[in-house]
C-alpha cells in the first residue's frame, strides 16, 4: 500500500507535535512545518517515539509564495500529498480598545490566511490523485467567543467556515475538509495566560483538567484516516465538556 503522505502546519508547536506523533504512529509518513526550526527542535521533534522518519521544514504560513513552494517540493519529492493539517496559530490577545491592528492582521494572516494560503496548492494533488484529508484546527474561542481576543475569535470561527464551504467543493473528488475544535491545552500558548485567570477557566472544565495535547492529536488522527471519508464538513469539540458548561 501506499504511504500517505502528511503535512502538518505548526508542527513543532505544543499541539502540532502530538499531531505529527500520532500521524507517524498510524503509519503517515510526516512532514512537519513550522517557522524558522532550531536544530534542537527538529531533534527534540525525531527523538519521539515513531517519528525517525518525520522532516522538519521551515515555512511562514503567512507567505502565499512559500506555502506554494512548500507542497510543490512536497509532492515533487513524495509523488503525493495525502493528509493537510493546519495546525499554525497565534495569540495577541488584548481588547478591542486596545487591539492595534498589528495584531489583527498578524492573527487573522497566520490563523485564517495559513489556510488559504496551504489549502489552495494542496487541493490541487489531492483532485488529481482523488483522496485527500484537511483538518483545520480551529478552537472552543471560536465557538464562544474569548475576552480579549476579538481577532482570535473571528479567524477560528472563520476557520470553521472555510471548512465547510471547501468541503462542498471538494466532496466529490474524495477529499474531505474538517475542523478540530479544541478547549484549553497544556502548551505554551494556554501557559502564557495569567495563572489567576487559568485557575478560573480550570474550574469551569467539567472534566477537571485541561487538555493534553494528545486529546487533540488523536481526534486528528481519525479525521484523517481513510475510514474516515464519510465525515466531511464538521466541526469536532474536543473541550472537556468546557462549552456545555457555560
Ligand atoms: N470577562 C469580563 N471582564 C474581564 C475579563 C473577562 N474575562 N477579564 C478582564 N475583565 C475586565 C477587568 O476586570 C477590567 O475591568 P475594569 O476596567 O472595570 O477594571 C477590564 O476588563 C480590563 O481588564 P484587564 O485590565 O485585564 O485588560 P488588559 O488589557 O490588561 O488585559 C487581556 C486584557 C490581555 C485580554 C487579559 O484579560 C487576558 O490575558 N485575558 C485572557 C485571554 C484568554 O483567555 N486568552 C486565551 C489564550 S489561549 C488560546 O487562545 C487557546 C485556545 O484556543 C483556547
Amino acid at each position: 500500500m501506499t504511504q500517505r503522505i502528511a503535512l502538518v502546519s505548526g508542527g513543532l508547536g505544543g499541539i502540532g507535535t502530538a499531531i505529527c506523533q500520532s500521524l507517524a504512529a498510524s503509519g503517515h509518513h510526516v512532514i512537519a512545518a513550522d517557522l524558522k526550526p532550531s536544530d534542537e527542535r527538529i531533534a527534540a521533534l525525531r527523538a519521539l517515539p515513531g517519528l525517525i522518519e518525520a522532516e522538519a521544514i521551515d515555512l511562514d504560513v503567512g507567505d502565499a509564495d512559500a506555502c506554494a513552494q512548500a507542497v510543490a517540493d512536497i509532492v515533487s519529492r513524495h509523488g503525493r500529498l495525502d493528509v493537510l493539517v493546519n495546525s499554525a496559530g497565534i495569540t495577541r490577545d488584548s481588547t478591542l480598545r486596545k487591539m492595534e491592528r498589528a495584531h489583527w492582521d498578524a492573527v487573522l494572516d497566520v490563523n485564517l490566511g495559513g489556510l488559504f494560503n496551504l489549502c489552495k496548492p494542496a487541493i490541487e494533488p489531492m483532485i488529481a490523485q482523488g483522496y485527500g484529508r484537511i483538518v483545520n484546527i480551529s478552537s472552543i474561542n471560536g465557538q464562544t467567543g474569548q475576552f480579549g481576543q476579538t481577532n482570535y475569535a473571528a479567524a477560528k470561527a472563520g476557520v470553521h467556515g472555510f471548512s465547510m464551504a471547501l468541503a462542498r467543493e471538494v466532496a466529490a473528488k474524495g477529499i474531505t475538509v474538517n475542523s478540530v475544535a479544541p478547549g484549553y491545552c497544556d502548551t505554551p500558548m494556554v501557559q502564557t495566560i495569567p495563572a489567576a485567570m487559568r485557575e478560573k477557566i480550570l474550574e469551569q472544565i467539567p472534566v477537571g483538567r485541561i487538555a493534553q495535547p494528545i486529546d487533540i492529536a488523536r481526534v486528528v488522527d481519525f479525521l484523517a484516516a481513510e475510514g474516515s471519508g464519510y465525515i466531511t464538513g464538521a466541526m469536532l469539540p474536543v473541550n472537556g465538556g468546557l462549552f456545555i458548561s457555560f
